[in-house]
């Protein structure tokens, strides 16, 4: 791994091997086995109460759970920034104790709530602090900040501006790039993104997505979210108070099997909806019959209103959905592009979810959702019945899968 394979910075145990055996190793072994852990504070609160659990290698595992259940130190107690009081935390099969702390850290990047910065140190030099601390050359580690500032989505031009100078949103993706500066395997990740508003919030998510498909981290990441812990969650493991697992499973079987009242209650009111998430419109049976173009005959249109869809799908010459007409209201030759009904937000077939799909009909005023492709151009419309028929389907299909695949395999 670049910057932590020297001879010099070289660890004692673990982290050099991580890289090699991830190569051969089936996709998601475990890398952190936290196992029969309980932290108790010196004041008596149990903070952590026996917890166990496998984190995946190479994948996002959330911690999420209701304020004060132990989730920072649970990811604390892997980096060592708080001792276990019982139990055991193997990295790589290795026991965290058995290495230095400082090796231990060496291979975790830390992001914490908005960003925890040098406020005295410029941007490209907050970023270069790990590899400078490994005795990097300040050109070197520079480069290397450049190299991430770049990664991360932050543009050339803020290197050299201090902290406070930037938007939350900017300062977040300064800590990530920090925390990956000397290319850690591990990520620990405390609620970093939830000082930002919404939207930010969001390109934080799927920038986080971006980076982790191009760079195969393991990341612990703790939220209060479960909105977020379902986005961004390979494996997602809810703590109820007092430091206790209830329920470790992904995302989509978390919404569609809740282990308890307590998990289903956290995860709110639409969960069903919320699962659609996890099905794609590719299944989807799209009709062609009543789309028309701007410059359709009037044979054509005779012809498309004569399929059983009671509204047509009117399209530009460039085959990109314009408006939703009544048949009869279409004259050939002479549509008024401003009578049309709007078609909503239309979704990208096979990309979209089910979800997006069932969205898109329920915000239409004809009850039928337009998809499109990837270029934005019609590709067909489908109503809330056909959709409603798949969604039944891929419960089937999906209750079947998981019958026949042990749900459980990742989790021990
Ligand atoms: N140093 C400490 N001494 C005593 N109790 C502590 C200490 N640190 C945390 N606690 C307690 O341990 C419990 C778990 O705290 P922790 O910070 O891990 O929760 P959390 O899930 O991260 O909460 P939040 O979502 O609010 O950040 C809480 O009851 C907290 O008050
Ligand atoms: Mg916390």
């Amino acid at each position: 791994m670049r910057g932590l394979d020297s001879p010099r910075n070289g660890p004692k145990l673990g982290w050099s091997r991580v890289g090699g055996i991830s190569q051969t190793r089936r996709v998601f072994g475990v890398l952190i086995r936290i196992d029969s852990v309980t932290k108790r504070y010196p004041d008596g609160t149990v903070a952590v109460d026996r917890l166990s659990l496998d984190i995946p290698d190479r994948s996002i595992t959330v911690l999420v759970g209701p304020s004060g259940c132990g989730k920072t130190t649970t990811l604390r107690m892997i980096n060592r920034m708080v001792e276990p009081s019982e139990g055991t935390i193997l990295i790589d099969g290795v026991d965290s104790r058995q290495q230095s702390v400082n090796t231990l850290r060496r291979g975790m990047g830390y992001v914490i709530q908005n960003a925890g910065l040098f406020q005295h140190r410029t941007v490209v030099d907050n970023i270069a602090t790990v590899p400078r601390m490994l005795g990097w050359s300040k050109d070197k580690a520079r480069a290397r900040a450049r190299e991430l500032m770049e990664r991360v989505g932050l543009d050339a031009s803020f290197a050299k501006r201090y902290p406070y100078q930037l938007s939350g949103g900017q300062q977040q993706r300064v800590g990530v790039a920090r925390a990956l500066a000397a290319d850690p395997p591990v990520l620990l990740m405390d609620e970093p993104f939830s000082a930002v508003d919404p939207v930010v919030r969001k390109g934080l998510q799927d920038e986080l997505l971006r980076l982790q498909a191009e760079l195969g981290k393991t990341i612990v990441f703790v939220t209060h979210d479960i909105d977020e812990a379902v986005k961004l969650g390979t494996m997602v493991a809810v703590l109820r108070t007092g430091g206790r697992l209830a329920q470790f499973a992904p995302p989509a079987e978390l919404l569609s099997d809740p282990a308890d009242a307590f998990v289903e209650d956290f995860l709110g009111a639409d969960r069903g909806i919320r699962r659609l998430s996890f099905f794609s419109s590719g299944g989807l049976d799209l009709l062609t019959a009543p789309v028309v173009a701007v410059d359709a005959t009037a044979e054509q249109i005779a012809c498309r209103a004569a399929s059983d869809v009671p509204y047509l799908l009117v399209t530009g010459l460039d085959g990109r959905p314009l408006g939703w007409s009544e048949p009869g209201a279409l004259t050939a030759g002479r549509v008024d592009v401003g009578q049309l009904l709007p078609y909503g937000r239309p979704f990208v077939a096979g990309k979209d979810s089910l979800r997006a799909a069932l969205d898109c009909a329920v915000l239409s005023p004809t009850g039928w959702a337009v998809a499109v492709d990837a270029e934005g151009r019609a590709a067909g419309v489908v109503s809330q019945t056909a959709i409603g028929e798949a969604i039944r389907g891929a419960h089937a299909h999906a209750s079947a899968h998981a019958a026949s695949v042990d749900p459980k395999a990742a989790t021990r």
